[in-house]
């Protein structure tokens, strides 16, 4: 399976840097523009002229026949719902962008869940705990390319315990469900490679991780049961017990000391500290953050790092 793992060189990397920092962009151009009235295809155009304006491709459209740049799951769709522009964003909605892009033959792929005004404080606390289980990934996944020790199956069982600690309901149940399906993969010179990421799972298994491995990782919990269906478009996931669903994707890259989250503008310093990898932490990329990024709010209620 180790065979199968695209390992890239930090030249490549850095290439892919720049793949993700367009998405970064066009998320956050997206983001920008949600509020009640704004259909899901406005999003999806801003996206993909922020893409195209880049000289950067979307990855998303044309893929197996994906009509779309980005996938914008509302509520209870759970992940890959085509942008529409019948599809109006209400008060209280929460809505998954999901982007990708291809820049000079390298690929980026990330998401963002983002309230639509006031939403169901639930729903806001389970968007946070999505993003603290990403983050744990990540780090669990740093600390295990930094130790030399650490396995792909390790980062699968920082997000579950991640979403297991801060999701623990009445009789220590589990609050949320924590969606199986689906998961992160690798990412390179394609969208999806090997290995496929899942969101739970004992540590110490699959893969040793590698200097040179990108992996994309993105959880995806929703307020019920987990279990989804996906509907006659061939497309659209939703739960079947309609609960809404969050989910949230960074695509990163582990270095000989530790990961650099090539679709988070900081690179992944602001959350990972010691653990983002020395190009984040030295700034080298410290590029044209785009004049949204500053005052984008987090799920915290806190700014994103600045
Ligand atoms: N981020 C999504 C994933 O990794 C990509 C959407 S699939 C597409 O599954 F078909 F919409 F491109
Ligand atoms: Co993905």
């Amino acid at each position: 399976m180790q065979d199968d793992i695209q390992l890239k060189t930090p030249e490549q990397i850095a290439r892919m840097r720049a793949a993700g920092l367009v998405v970064a962009a066009a998320l956050d151009a997206a983001t920008q523009a949600v509020k009640p009235g704004v259909s899901t295809a406005d999003l999806d155009a801003i996206a993909e002229q922020v893409i195209r304006d880049a000289g950067a491709v979307p990855s998303f459209l044309g893929y197996h026949g994906y009509p779309a740049s980005t996938c914008t799951s509302v509520n209870e769709e759970v992940v890959h719902a085509i942008p529409s522009p019948h599809r109006i964003l209400a008060e209280g909605d929460v809505i998954t962008i999901d982007c990708g892009a291809v820049l000079d033959g390298w690929h980026g792929d990330a998401a963002v869940t983002v309230p639509v005004g006031e939403v169901d404080p639930e729903v806001r606390r389970m968007a946070w705990v999505a993003e603290e289980a990403m983050w744990a990934g990540i780090a669990a996944a740093a600390r295990g390319v930094r130790s030399g020790r650490g396995r792909l199956s390790d980062i699968s069982h920082a997000v579950e315990s991640t979403v297991d600690r801060l999701g623990r309901g009445r009789l220590g149940r589990r609050r949320y469900g924590i969606v199986t399906g689906y998961g992160g993969h690798g990412i390179g010179t394609e969208m999806h490679q090997d290995p496929h990421l899942p969101n739970h799972g004992r540590p110490g298994r699959g893969p040793r991780l590698v200097p040179g491995m990108v992996l994309a990782i993105e959880p995806m919990l929703t307020l019920g049961r987990p279990d989804t269906t996906e509907l006659s478009d061939g497309w659209t996931v939703v739960t079947v017990d309609g609960s809404v669903a969050v989910h949230v994707e960074h695509t990163f890259a582990l270095t000989e000391d530790g990961a650099w989250v090539l679709t988070a503008e900081d690179g992944g310093r602001h959350r990972l500290g010691e653990l983002a990898s020395a190009a984040a932490r030295a700034g080298a990329d410290a590029v044209r953050p785009g004049p949204g990024w500053r005052g984008r709010r987090t799920w915290h209620g806190l700014r994103a790092a600045d």
